[in-house]
C-alpha cells in the first residue's frame, strides 16, 4: 500500500530565492572550473541505440542494471562522481557484459554539457541529495546551472524522473520546471507517491524498508517540440 505525498508550493523565501538563482545562473562561467581537466567523452556506442536513457547520480547502477536487462534494445547510461558508488557501479557494469550498458565515474555537469540537445528519451534522478541546509540550497538540482539544459538534452516526448523523500525538495523541483525563464515545454504527468514495491536504488531499497514515505515527480517534454 502506497501512502499519500502531499507537495505544497515551496514557501515565499525559497520560492525568492529560487527566482534570484535563476537569474545569477550562467552555465559557461561555472564549466570554467573544468576548463583544465580531462572530462568522459559520451560513450560513442550509445549513438547506435533510437532510444537512450540516463540515471543521474545513478549510485551503484541498481536500477540501470534492472532496466538494461528487461530492456536489450535500449541504452541506458549511468553517471556517477563519488568514488565509492561511482567505482562500484563500473566494476557491476563490467561485469554484467551487456552491450547497452554504459556507465561514467565522474562529474555529471561538465560530462552532460557536451551532449547533443535532444539525445535521451529519459533522465532519472533518483534520491539526490537534498542538501538540507539553507546555506547549501545552492547545491540543489533546482538552483543549479545544469538544470535548463537537462531538460534540453531530453527528445520531445522525453521523460524527466525526480524522486524524494523530502516533499520540499520535489516542491522546488515542481516549481522550478515551471517558472524557470529557460525551461519550456515540460508537463507534470505525475505527482505523488512512488509506485513501487521493490526498490529501483539502494536508497528507495531502503526507504521502503523502514516505511519512510517517499515522492515522484515525472515530467513530459511536449510532442511537438522542434528540433
Ligand atoms: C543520495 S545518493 C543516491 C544514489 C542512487 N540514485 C540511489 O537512489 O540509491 C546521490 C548520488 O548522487 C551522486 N551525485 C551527486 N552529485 C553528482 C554530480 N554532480 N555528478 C554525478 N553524481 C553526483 C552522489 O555521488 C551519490 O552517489
Amino acid at each position: 500500500m502506497h501512502m499519500t505525498f502531499p507537495l505544497p508550493l515551496p514557501d515565499e523565501k525559497s520560492r525568492e530565492a529560487l527566482c534570484k538563482a535563476w537569474e545569477r545562473q550562467d552555465l559557461n562561467r561555472y564549466l570554467q572550473r573544468w576548463e583544465r581537466s580531462t572530462v568522459q567523452e559520451m560513450p560513442h556506442d550509445m549513438i547506435a541505440f533510437t532510444w537512450r536513457a540516463c540515471d543521474i547520480g545513478c549510485g551503484f547502477g541498481k536500477f540501470l542494471l534492472r532496466e538494461s536487462e528487461q530492456q536489450p534494445n535500449r541504452a541506458y547510461l549511468g553517471i556517477d562522481k563519488g568514488n565509492l558508488r561511482g567505482g562500484n557501479m563500473l566494476k557491476r557494469f563490467a561485469a554484467a557484459g551487456r552491450e547497452n550498458l554504459f556507465g561514467i565515474h565522474g562529474n555529471i555537469t561538465p560530462i552532460l554539457a557536451r551532449f547533443p540537445e535532444q539525445f535521451f528519451n529519459q533522465i532519472t534522478v533518483l534520491y539526490p541529495n537534498p542538501w538540507w541546509p539553507v546555506k547549501h540550497r545552492k547545491k540543489r538540482w533546482a538552483y543549479h546551472p545544469i538544470l535548463p539544459h537537462l531538460v534540453k538534452l531530453l527528445k520531445p516526448g522525453g521523460i524527466l524522473t525526480v524522486t524524494s523523500n523530502e516533499a520540499f525538495y520535489l516542491s522546488e523541483w515542481a516549481y522550478t520546471l515551471e517558472h524557470h525563464p529557460n525551461i519550456a515545454d515540460m508537463v507534470s504527468v505525475y505527482a505523488g507517491p512512488i509506485q513501487e514495491n521493490e526498490g529501483r536504488t539502494h536508497f528507495e531499497t531502503r526507504f521502503l524498508e523502514e516505511g519512510t514515505p517517499c515522492g515522484e515527480l515525472r515530467h513530459q517534454k511536449k510532442s511537438d517540440v522542434q528540433a
